[in-house]
């Protein structure tokens, strides 16, 4: 049931991600168009149940879009995960007179957005994270520019394994998910890629590559390990001492969430940003903005949560051979 907003207020949770500024931005500016006023709620769920909230208006937004990082900052907040803390919440969105919120994170984010939306709030979720593992969407924001981040410091690593003649294991970011990790692997050619969601921890096979590898005359052995298999240093080191190569462990940490978004994380936030706004101001609730088969749509929260979504096995194939 469609139910009228005058206010409403934008927040970003969980993990930051390049192109959640420009989603702000999108949020703001088309909620104004569409003659509601804008609360900006500082660090997520935390922000909230502190008051932490803030009048925005078209000019707040204005400088932001090539920016890293979000301007109302982010938290995780374990307060929120109580009915007691959302309740809270609810009511302090009332008492501000907030009756809509855009909540841009990824899926732990949603769940909190679908508490809000029983209790009344009317909310709306747009996929913010650089892990791609919201089920609901092919496309999370901050994706694209993550992977390229990652994509270039591979590419270095790469020239200093290859002049020294060494294997190199470098781990990419993604939670429990090997999106990064696979795209690193097709984008930089690497010899391996270990995915939370295939690796089957034989290490001997692996090992049996790097020695065939070197034997093929390759001068480089760069092996893509998720942050979800981890572990990095001591598979250094076990590799080291079986193969007799010089081996080493890089682990990109935090710099792949942060830096100018790309091109495509823009324009796709401003895109979802706007959708999330205007469905605020159709009066629709406990939706989330998905990006699905070359389409933006919106979809129920609950069923969005209840999706699964895997590494395409395909692509998994084709990367594998193209490194043989
Ligand atoms: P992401 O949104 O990137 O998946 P998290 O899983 O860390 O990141 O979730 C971000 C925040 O969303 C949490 O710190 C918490 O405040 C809120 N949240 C997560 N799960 C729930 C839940 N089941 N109920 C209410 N709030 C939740
Ligand atoms: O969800 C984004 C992410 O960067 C994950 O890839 C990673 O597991 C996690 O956040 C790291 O969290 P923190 O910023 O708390 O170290």
């Amino acid at each position: 049931m469609a139910k009228a907003v005058k206010t409403i207020g934008v927040l970003t949770s969980g993990g930051d991600a390049p192109g959640m500024n420009a989603a702000i931005r999108a949020v703001v500016r088309t909620a104004i168009h569409e003659g509601l006023k804008v609360k900006g709620i500082m660090r997520g769920y935390a922000g909230l149940l502190q008051e932490e909230i803030v009048d925005m208006g078209s000019t707040s937004v204005s400088d932001i879009i090539h920016r890293g990082g979000t301007i109302l900052y982010t938290a995780r907040c374990m307060e929120f995960m109580t009915p007691e803390g959302q309740a809270q919440g609810a009511e302090i969105c009332r008492k501000h007179g907030i009756d809509g919120i855009v909540v841009i994170g990824g899926d732990g984010s949603f769940r909190g957005a679908g508490k809000l939306a029983a209790l009344g709030i009317n909310t709306i979720g747009v996929p913010g994270t650089i892990d791609l593992d919201v089920a609901c969407s092919d496309y999370t924001i901050g994706f694209d520019t993550s992977v390229n981040t990652a994509m270039v410091a591979i590419d270095k690593v790469r020239d200093t394994s290859t002049s020294h003649e060494r294997c190199s294991i470098i781990e990419v970011m993604g939670r429990k998910a090997g999106y990064i990790a696979l795209w690193c692997g097709f984008a930089n050619g690497a010899e391996d890629v270990l995915l939370p969601e295939r690796y089957d921890g034989d290490e001997q096979a692996l090992i049996n590559r790097i020695i065939d590898n070197r034997k093929r005359g390759k001068k480089h052995n760069i092996i893509i390990n998720a942050e979800g298999i981890g572990h990095s240093a001591s598979m250094a080191r076990r590799i080291e001492a079986a193969t007799g190569i010089e081996t080493r462990a890089t682990i990109l940490g935090h710099m792949q969430r942060g830096g100018t978004p790309t091109c495509k994380d823009r324009v796709y936030a401003s895109i979802m940003g706007a959708k999330a706004a205007l469905l605020l101001a159709a009066g629709k609730s406990n939706r989330v903005i998905a990006y699905r088969r070359g389409e933006y749509m919106d979809l129920d929260i609950q069923e969005a949560l209840s999706m699964k979504k895997d590494i395409p096995e395909d692509q998994y194939e084709i990367e594998k051979m193209l490194v043989r």
